[in-house]
């Protein structure tokens, strides 16, 4: 990528499972068309997986296989830049000095942490609790302007924009100050087997998973949970009939229909013709990337050559970034 003026687009997914519907409509699905207008860095959070313990040969495998999904989603490594986290070494160097610019208080608040405590009761690690440090540092490091993230995620990019107002107030100009990027619609993705809580690996009945085969998919639309309200119409109404209108965000978010172009086309019908139209829209928007990812994931040497010109890439910024931090913060200059 030329060096240019446009503005400045990351993100990160953690490759701690495999990709879902939610990460899919909430994040990725945005970051491809965006080439053009920004430049784009997008990685895998390896090292934010670590928070929770992983299998390692499992977490390396998923690295790569967030990799093939990624590039698969549409995100051309010609036009992007794609790399792990963990290879720019820069990423965890910055955490640790946005730790000490960062409030026990605030840390304390993060809901995700919360969440996570709950789940994770016999590992509570400190890595946990700083991992908003951490992320704040992956967006910093580049000058970000734009952060594309699902719902879930603008808690952190606030404390990511407060961290960075602080330090600019002690130091002087020295971050960006980024911005949040929410899609319309799939931005909170919620559970088929449960529209009171948000879709994750955590509850595979209730995920669909990217590279999941046809069948299943079809079969996990089938037995979504519909409301129990008496007229059983297709009508979006998060607050009484959040089941459906899960299914709706869904079929807006793969067909680009709106709400009431959805009201209007099951007009009469009932959940039982909407559920399976929700899943087959939903197949058939994610064959061509299984397609794709399961042949790029057997050429491992191009998969290779995309993160290490990644890394490559993104080492010039952090490098730049971190520099400017050191120097301000009073660390002696590297001499070598
Ligand atoms: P993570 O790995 O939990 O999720 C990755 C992305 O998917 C979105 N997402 C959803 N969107 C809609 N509905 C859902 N059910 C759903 N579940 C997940 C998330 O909002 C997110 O955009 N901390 C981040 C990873 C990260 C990061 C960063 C992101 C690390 N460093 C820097 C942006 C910039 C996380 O745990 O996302």
């Amino acid at each position: 990528m030329e060096e240019t003026k446009k503005k400045i687009m990351l993100s990160g997914i953690q490759p701690s499972g495999d990709l879902h519907l939610g990460n899919y409509l909430g994040a990725v699905k945005n970051w491809g068309a965006r080439a053009e207008e920004f430049d784009c860095y997008y990685f895998m959070a390896d090292l934010h997986t670590l928070t929770v313990r992983q299998d390692p040969k499992l977490l390396r495998r998923r690295s790569l296989e967030q990799l093939a999904q990624y590039i698969a989603c549409g995100i051309d490594p010609e036009k992007n830049v794609l790399f792990l986290q963990s290879h720019v070494h820069e990423h965890a160097e910055l955490g640790w000095i946005l730790n000490c610019y960062t409030m026990f208080g605030e840390l304390s608040r993060m809901t995700q942490f919360k969440d996570k405590c709950a789940k994770n009761a016999d590992n509570i690690n400190g890595g946990l609790f700083t991992y908003p440090s951490l992320m704040a540092a992956d967006i910093l490091l580049y000058q970000t302007d734009y952060v594309p993230v699902g719902e879930d995620q603008r808690q952190h990019c606030e404390l990511t924009r407060n961290i960075a107002v602080r330090f600019n107030n002690i130091y002087g100009e020295t971050f960006k100050v980024p911005e949040a990027y929410v899609p319309k619609a799939g931005a909170r993705v919620m559970s088929l087997g449960n529209p009171s809580s948000k879709m994750s690996k955590s509850d595979p009945n209730g995920c669909v998973f990217l590279m999941e085969k046809p069948e299943d998919i079809a079969r996990k639309f089938k037995r979504a949970i519909t409301d129990s309200d008496t007229e059983s119409c297709v009508r979006f109404d998060m607050e009484n009939k959040p089941g459906v209108s899960n299914l709706m965000n869904i079929y807006s978010a793969v067909t680009g229909k709106s709400f009431e172009e959805i009201e209007k086309e099951f007009d009469g019908c009932g959940y039982g013709v909407f559920k399976p139209a929700v899943g087959d829209a939903v197949i058939e928007a994610l064959r061509p990337i299984r397609e794709e990812a399961t042949r790029l994931l057997n050429d491992k040497e191009y998969l290779r050559s995309v993160y290490t010109e990644g890394a490559q890439k993104a080492s010039v910024i952090a490098r730049k970034t971190l520099r400017k931090v050191y120097k301000k913060v009073g660390l002696v200059e590297k001499p070598f």
